[in-house]
């Protein structure tokens, strides 16, 4: 019954996620003892098969941070200048999950006119007052909504309506312990605070605390030999970007990106072979590939991982503009046929828009996958929330977008000299969707549920069988894919948890 994926995948068309469907097999294991620890290289273990992409509205510390602290890893843009790049890493890697590493602080003289400008801008939960209006140093009181609601003259200064004595934590104490000390005291912002000077170095917000109890577990961050998180980060091919390596390196940098939306080129055989003879313990992933001889030739010049897709991006027109690329489905199948002869693993990227995607990507032969616009919109993400037709958005840009390349990120899209700017994305808004330290626990339990529904308790067991052809799938007719969403309805309730 049905066709093994060797089968569906020769037959001459090019398939995407939706266009296939699994056929469930026989259940003998609980969802828990689902395993979907991977490999994001030849060398690096993720418990979580899940990275943010390095794109300027998807990734930068707070969700590198917050990508490792749920097990996966988040690569770092590089539409910035290196320097700012490599602080962005090591900002990333000295964060802590669960706590707040870069609170708002107001000078004590500081008016409530400038609280109100931020609330406009990007809402308002509490400022921290210190000495100099900044993090690391001492803490002079707290100010919250409350503090606010009834003071009819807005340039009344901050010491005047701020709450001076607070409950705090001592700064390096655990999350359980901060935790607790919340609990204990009924605090809803608990600020953590260096035993030496009073200096301020960190919040834990109480709604931070009750999202991270409330969800399913978090399971291992994702640390490195230094025993901080793992974080990466995106360069591309060009001379410059050499200084650019060096310089994350240095900040610590665990696995590096080189960015291409065609990675099959002598630009990236060349900064391939430079970045594994300069930095032989850095791990260096080589794309965006989708056919078995691109996949070959990054392989034999030392790639470390593959990224996968072209065009199947939901900001993408590389399809349109270049006339090349693949369905994700097929382009995931075929490059992971050759590169699982070569243990190098691959990321299915682009393309994921709910969890039964992952699923078939990581049934279909990838090892991790790679998200934009999925976390795009988290409290994590880059940018600031806006209200528009009474829906909360954030925007989120491709790296070919005419806007991005505006600010830097043509390497990717125009090869090394040329002047003129042809757009292979384009700039939208998503909805908010809350935190990512919620988001992807929930949708990695999904996927364990369609491992389990596919009768493979490892993404080994899953590769396995779809090698052999244990798993059986087919193509769904246009008719098949409404029928498999939701249909009928006059309206329905979106949220899922
Ligand atoms: P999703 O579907 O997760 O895709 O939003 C994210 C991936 O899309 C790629 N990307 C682009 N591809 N033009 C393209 O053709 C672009 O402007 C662009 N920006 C990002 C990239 O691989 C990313 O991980």
């Amino acid at each position: 019954d049905g066709f093994s994926a060797h089968e569906l995948f020769n037959k001459g068309y090019s398939y995407t996620y939706d266009d296939v469907i699994f056929h469930p097999n026989h259940i003998d294991f609980a969802t828990e003892a689902v395993d979907l620890t991977t490999y994001l290289t030849r060398n690096i273990v993720l418990r979580t098969p899940c990275l943010s992409s390095p794109m300027d509205t998807v990734t930068e510390s707070s969700m590198a941070a917050a990508m490792a602290a749920l097990g996966g890893i988040g690569f770092i843009h590089y539409n910035n200048l290196p320097h700012e790049q490599a602080d962005l890493v090591k900002k990333a890697k000295s964060q802590r999950v669960g706590f707040v590493r870069d609170p708002f602080c107001l000078l004590p003289t500081d008016s409530i006119h400038k609280i109100d400008d931020l609330k406009e801008r990007q809402g308002f939960l509490c400022a921290l007052v210190t000495e100099s209006g900044t993090v690391g140093s001492k803490l002079l009181g707290i100010v919250t909504n409350r503090d606010l609601d009834f003071v009819a003259d807005r340039y009344t200064q901050v010491s005047e309506v701020m709450t001076p004595d607070i409950v705090t934590a001592p700064a390096g104490c655990s999350l359980e312990e901060a935790t607790q000390i919340l609990i204990d005291n009924k605090v809803k912002y608990l600020p953590l605070v260096s035993e030496n000077d009073g200096s301020v170095m960190e919040l834990l917000f109480r709604d931070d605390v009750k999202r991270i109890k409330q969800s399913p577990p978090l399971g291992s961050p994702s640390l490195g030999p230094d025993g901080k998180i793992l974080v990466g980060a995106a360069i591309g091919t060009r001379e410059s970007d050499k200084e650019r390596l060096r310089l994350l390196v240095d900040a610590g940098v665990n696995a590096v990106i080189l960015d291409s939306s065609q990675g099959d080129s002598i630009y990236q055989r060349d900064m391939l072979g430079y970045a594994k003879r300069a930095f032989p313990q850095l791990d260096v992933i080589a794309g965006n590939v989708v056919t078995a001889n691109q996949a070959r030739n990054l392989i034999s010049a030392g790639a470390d991982a593959l990224r996968v897709g072209m065009g199947s991006g939901s900001i993408c027109t590389t399809q349109e503009v270049c006339a090349v690329g693949r369905g994700q489905a097929t382009a995931v199948y075929k490059v992971a046929s050759v590169a699982k002869e070569s243990g190098v693993p691959i990321i299915a990227d682009g393309g994921i828009s709910n969890s039964g995607h992952i699923v078939k990507a990581l049934a279909l032969g990838a090892s991790t996958v790679m998200m934009g616009s999925f976390l795009a919109g988290t409290e994590e993400s880059p940018g600031d929330y806006f209200i528009q037709d009474g829906k909360r958005l954030k925007k989120y840009r491709g790296m070919g977008s005419l806007e991005a390349m505006a600010k830097g990120s043509d390497t990717r899209y125009l090869g090394d000299k040329s002047k003129l700017k042809i757009a292979q994305g384009v700039s939208g808004v998503v909805a908010d969707k809350g935190s990512v330290l919620r988001l992807i626990p929930y949708t990695m339990h999904a996927v364990k549920q369609g491992f389990q529904d596919l009768g493979v308790s490892s993404l080994q067991a899953a590769h396995n069988n779809c090698k052999s052809g244990v798993l059986r799938l087919e193509a769904r007719t246009g008719a098949a894919q409404v029928e498999g969403g939701v249909h009928g309805l006059v309206s329905y309730e979106k949220k899922r948890f």
